[in-house]
């Protein structure tokens, strides 16, 4: 929003014990001190949390039945003004500082007298404080969704492309082999649990602040179960002061940001490695790969880098929220007032991350052939071999040192497969271990065989990602009902 657009002569009507004419006089003042350029995006709640306000006043015999007509037409005309003309709406003045006074001003030059009765009982602390509440319960709403389109895209790629066998990695060398559905049940196990760490932390603390007032509370008689039940924002919270000066419910969602932003990032590391010419696994849609400047053949993952990137902010907006808070003393102090810029700033990008990311997923392929082409490399099934010898009675110690001897030989003589040894080979190479090899060995060696082989709950195997993916889409179908 510009600023010449908010800029008048008015004085803050709320200044009326200064002798002169106060804080909108000096325009670096007032711009210091705005909140509007960001809290315009609670317009919504302020305007629930005001008609609600106003019917508990109304109950309590505060306001007649024509002031609670007025100020609720009043509100709701303001607010499909808002709607309609969204930055471009007249009522926004810088010099009223933020979007709780433009709209009571609004109000009042809509209605007069009934419009100036609104605020009884309530201060902009308490007002705030339930705004940021309400917002934040909606805001989750809408990412809650986009974690579970998410979910949605890893298991349709997994549908297509999960039965590809591929290589794990531990320190980013070859592990054990998996199915590349194994791999992506992976992140959708985060995912998941992202999503139930935000609706956890977002739930725990179901405390109204609205009817605190400014720090002690009021000596008129508020019925704070009454707003409390219409808004369903939780029951009245213990203490008004803590009601009002506490932002730990922002701090939460936005740890709860943070941790599927890092959760977003580590996928997209795994994948700008999967897309590189080295590796070659996956293959982005064009849509998700930009160009370079200079060299003509370049195919970024830019969209997946960004991804990566972003997740600096979303933990930065983190301590920028817990150093705001950390000097607070026990009531509101104005500092409070920068929560919403890191809030909001942190949703943002995690809203366009989750999005992004689901597109990325959505359209990308896993490339069976090249994949393929080196899976012989690494030795992946020299733990499975070490297993097919537990199961023939040698301790697991002994058989890990088995395995590591015939890897060594392979080594030894360019042989670049377990399998490739015949078992005379084997048996000759383990004659101190005194263990004999049947037939039957070649079943637990290739990684072919290794990925169905595996029997363990949530293994990565053929058998386990079946059994995952059964899983998350019936979590998916409980979802949607
Ligand atoms: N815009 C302010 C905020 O976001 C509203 C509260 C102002 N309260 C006050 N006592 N000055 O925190």
């Amino acid at each position: 929003m510009s600023n010449e657009k908010k800029q008048s002569v008015t004085v803050k009507p709320w200044e009326h014990a200064k002798a002169s004419e106060g804080s909108a006089a000096d325009p670096l003042a007032a711009r210091f001190v705005a909140s509007l350029d960001y809290d315009t995006r609670l317009y919504k709640q302020d305007i629930a949390g005001s008609i609600a306000h106003a019917e508990m006043l109304h109950a309590q015999n505060l306001l007649t039945d024509d002031d609670l007509a007025a100020i609720k037409q009043g509100l709701a005309e303001i607010e499909s003004e808002i709607d309609a003309k969204g930055d471009a709406w007249s009522g926004w003045n810088i010099e009223l500082e933020d979007v709780h006074m433009c709209v009571e001003a609004a109000l009042v030059a809509k209605i007069g007298d009934p419009g100036r009765k609104l605020h009884t009982g309530r201060s902009r602390n308490d007002q705030v404080a339930l705004d940021l509440k309400m917002w934040i319960a909606s805001a989750y709403h809408e990412i809650d969704k986009k974690h579970t389109a998410l979910i949605e895209s890893f298991v349709s790629l997994a549908e297509k492309d999960g039965e590809i066998v591929m290589p794990s990695y531990t320190h980013l060398q070859r592990a054990q082999p998996i199915v590349v559905g194994g791999e992506l049940m992976a992140w959708v196990a985060a995912i998941d649990r992202a999503q139930q760490r935000l609706a956890a932390l977002v739930h725990s603390y179901p405390e109204n602040p609205l009817g605190s007032g400014a720090i002690a509370g009021s000596s008129l008689p508020l019925d704070r179960t009454h707003t409390a039940a219409a808004l369903n924002v939780g029951s009245p919270s213990t203490s008004s002061i803590d009601g009002t000066a506490s932002r730990d419910a922002g701090i939460d969602f936005v740890y709860a940001l943070s941790m599927t932003a890092m959760t977003l990032s580590r996928w997209a590391e795994q994948w700008i490695i999967y897309a590189s010419t080295e590796f070659s696994f996956i293959k982005l849609d064009d849509l998700y790969t930009t160009g370079s400047s200079m060299m003509p053949q370049k195919q970024n993952p830019d969209m997946l880098e960004l991804v990566r990137g972003k997740v600096a902010g979303v933990y930065g907006q983190l301590v920028a929220l817990l150093t705001m808070t950390k000097g607070i003393t026990v009531g509101y102090n104005r500092d409070l007032q920068e929560d919403k810029r890191f809030i909001f700033a942190a949703y943002d990008a995690v809203c366009d991350c989750l999005d992004m990311a689901a597109n990325i997923v959505k359209t990308t392929r896993f490339k069976d052939e090249t994949i393929a082409a080196k899976l012989n490399e690494g030795f992946l099934d020299a733990t499975s071999l070490a297993e097919y010898l537990v199961n023939r009675g040698v301790p697991f110690r002994t058989s890990h040192q088995i395995v590591g001897t015939l890897v060594r030989k392979c080594q030894a003589e360019n042989l670049t497969e377990l399998s490739n040894l015949s078992i005379e080979d084997m048996t000759a190479a383990c004659s101190e271990f005194n263990v004999t090899f049947d037939q039957d060995v070649y079943d637990w060696l290739t990684p072919q065989n290794v990925v169905k082989r595996y029997q363990s709950s949530g293994n990565s195997g053929l058998p386990g990602f079946h059994e995952q993916l059964a899983h998350w889409k019936n979590v998916l179908a409980n979802d949607a009902e």
